[in-house]
């Protein structure tokens, strides 16, 4: 009896355990489908987001490639706007790219680039160093002789000493009317036209700039310039807006035939500066003496221009496209890693004796890729072949411009040591010199020179 009530608990228990091990069952059973469930859900997600890192990483290179061909498109523009410019903005690139190499292997210099991004950011600046070049005039980027405007205005003069000349002829006529002395009058003539010609050869010799100019020049120039002429038109009419209001406001409309003189320096032919100008450069920090006149045209003023053929309000606008580099480079949202590139771009013309501009920077104000840039932008300037109008030098001329400049404190002589040392110039002098430029090269007579030996 015991044992049977033994049997029935027994019995009934091992139905309560096999119910709960039937629901641990289900439960487990439950559970592994969740499990595998949410894995399958978890994987999804995974798989989704290295989708979209890669799909992000695709976006991030396409950014990239065409943030590099925007730089080189307007690199390339500023090198197409003016024969005068050649491939610079193209070639001053790869000079830095060699050159910063160096310096980063160099034990002469206590510089390493730190990572790939630094890299990129040194070399996209020596790409856009030169961008502000965009808002130069074209006329003065291209002004090969003194009296050119968008036009050589040679031609305009050289049409006054025409009138004059015919005008010399119509006194003679005029005289043998009066019954004067027929040999006379032609002798006069002969020499009064002689006379003439050689003073407008004198003047068109003196438009060119090759050579330099002395008071004695000046002064000739000057007695020149008074000859008289007689203009019988309207010379308010048919202009722009603003070039008739400047001359009605310098000199009004004057009585006909009016008595001009043969060459001249008119109130009309000063351009303003704006008030704007010099703030802007004032608020940008920017240590550059501007001359008070944007432009002065003046016919005498361009002829008087001792070496050149550049006035002094002119090369300011050339040293302004530096200024416009770090206006237009400072308002673009470069990424953190590449802020420093308006910085860089903007301080190739900086010298290390703080006689550079814009901001007339001290040595220890100017980084070093600065440095590098400015000795690749004069390389690149003083070897090329490409330039109209410019002196081809030898590569030895070249490397004295290079060393003087460090000599005067201008260029970092560690860093031109090192460029010497590298042999960069031979290795640039094979890829876009003439052969007849390319001579041999002392290094140790220049080396020692930077040593002050
Ligand atoms: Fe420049
Ligand atoms: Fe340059």
């Amino acid at each position: 009896m015991i044992n049977q009530e033994l049997i029935d608990e027994l019995k009934s228990s091992k139905e309560d355990i096999d119910k709960i091990i039937e629901k641990i069952i289900k439960n487990l059973i439950r559970e592994e489908k969740i499990l595998r469930l949410s894995d399958k859900r978890q994987k999804k997600e995974y798989d989704e987001l290295e989708q979209k890192y890669e799909e992000i990483k695709k976006l991030q290179e396409t950014q990239q490639r065409l943030l590099d061909s925007f730089i080189k498109v307007i690199a390339n523009a500023i090198d197409a706007k003016s024969e005068y410019m050649g491939a610079h903005c193209e070639r001053v690139p790869v000079i830095t790219s060699w050159l910063l190499e160096a310096v980063n292997e160099s034990d002469e210099i206590d510089y390493t680039i730190k990572n790939k991004d630094e890299e990129k950011e040194i070399l996209t600046a020596s790409w856009l160093h030169d961008t502000g070049k965009i808002t130069t005039p074209d006329f003065i980027i291209d002004k090969a002789v003194k009296l050119e405007t968008v036009y050589n205005r040679l031609h305009e003069i050289r049409m006054r000493f025409e009138v004059i000349y015919r005008d010399l002829e119509i006194e003679a006529l005029k005289r043998r009317l009066n019954g004067e002395d027929e040999k006379e009058i032609n002798e006069w003539l002969e020499n009064e036209r002689k006379k003439l010609t050689e003073e407008f050869e004198f003047i068109a010799k003196l438009n060119i700039g090759t050579e330099s100019v002395d008071d004695e020049d000046i002064e000739k120039l000057r007695k020149i310039a008074k000859r008289k002429w007689l203009r019988h038109f309207d010379n308010t009419i048919g202009l722009s807006d603003k070039e008739r209001k400047r001359i009605l406001q310098s000199e009004g409309k004057k009585k006909l035939p009016a008595k001009e003189t043969l060459l001249a320096d008119k109130p009309y032919h000063i351009v303003k500066r704006s008030k704007k100008d010099l703030e802007c450069f004032k608020n940008r920090g920017f240590k550059i003496n501007a001359p008070e006149n944007l432009y002065n045209f003046g016919e005498i003023y361009n002829l008087s221009i001792k070496r050149g053929t550049i006035t002094p309000e002119e090369y300011f606008k050339i040293q302004e496209h530096v200024i416009m580099t770090i206006i237009m480079l400072e308002d673009l949202p470069f990424p953190k890693q590449y802020k420093n590139i308006p910085f860089y771009a903007g301080a190739h013309h900086e010298m290390l004796n703080g006689k550079g501009y814009p901001r007339g920077l001290k040595e220890e104000e100017i980084p070093i890729p600065a440095r590098i840039i400015a000795i690749a932008d004069i390389f690149e300037a003083v070897t090329a072949t490409d330039r109209p109008y410019k002196k081809i030098n030898k590569l030895s001329e070249a490397i004295d411009i290079l060393v003087s400049k460090a000599l005067n404190g201008e260029l970092d002589k560690k860093i031109l040591t090192i460029f010497l040392k590298s042999k960069i110039f031979e290795k640039y002098a094979k890829m876009y010199m003439l052969e007849e430029q390319i001579d041999e090269i002392d290094i140790n007579y220049y080396i020692n020179k930077l040593k002050g030996k």
